[in-house]
């Protein structure tokens, strides 16, 4: 089975756990776009939700698939969030922000005490740092916080997207940091969380409830 169809029907298991009125945090990638079309779906079915979305892109689908939305104007706790992750390991830590959403989308998952991470069987791995860390910094002085990032052991290039240098939907660039393996991604957080001029890491730590991870062969879904 291909990694989409993977990511779809993990996706589709975690829509399963959403119920009426609930508010719903809906995170970012191309697993979370399998989510919201099904979410859609039972939306036009009658269920009654409001979402919460952690990009542009995913404000767009929501809106494309007919699901309301609501901000933190109107709410202050989310009853589940739904997101998916470049990296998770055994201990349920991420790296997240491939997509570039991180700073959003922790804020969101922050919000929650029910939050679900669904990943394909390629994501989970025995240690993080294969792929490369996704550091949000504000434009000014970008260069100065690079250096201090790097003199944490890795090398940091700037995201260049289609346009020029990528910006976040909040204005800022992304740092992708190749640390190879991160062994302490606790203190690794700490410790880049603490240079000025970082906004926020792509390192989840300690925030996730539960992980769903499809499987191809044999094909399964593993809860965890
Ligand atoms: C975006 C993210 C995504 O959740 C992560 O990149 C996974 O994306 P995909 O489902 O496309 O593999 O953190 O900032």
């Amino acid at each position: 089975m291909n990694q989409d169809k993977l990511k779809e029907q993990v996706a589709h298991e975690a829509v399963n756990d959403i119920q009426d009125n609930m508010i719903v945090g809906l995170g970012t990638g191309s697993t979370m776009y399998y989510a919201i079309q099904r979410l859609g779906e039972r939306v036009k079915d009658g269920l009654n939700i409001k979402g919460i979305p952690t990009s542009e892109q995913t404000a767009k689908w929501a809106q494309q698939y007919g699901i309301p939305l609501t901000d933190f104007s109107e709410v202050s706790h989310l009853d589940i969030v739904i997101d998916g992750a470049d990296e998770i390991d055994g201990n349920f830590q991420l790296i997240k922000g491939g997509g570039g959403a991180l700073l959003r989308e922790k804020i969101v998952a922050n919000a929650t005490d029910q939050f679900i991470v669904i990943v394909d069987e390629s994501k989970y791995v025995k240690t993080l740092g294969k792929f490369k860390l996704p550091v949000e910094v504000i434009p000014f002085g970008w260069e100065v916080a690079a250096r201090e990032i790097e003199a944490l052991g890795c090398e940091a290039t700037l995201r260049v997207g289609k346009d020029g240098t990528f910006l976040s939907d909040n204005g800022h660039y992304i740092l992708d940091c190749d640390f190879k393996e991160i062994h302490n991604p606790e203190k690794l957080n700490q410790d880049l969380i603490s240079i000025i001029g970082v906004v926020e890491t792509g390192l989840f730590i300690n925030m996730v409830q539960k992980v769903l991870i499809s499987y191809s062969n044999p094909e399964k879904i593993i809860a965890l």
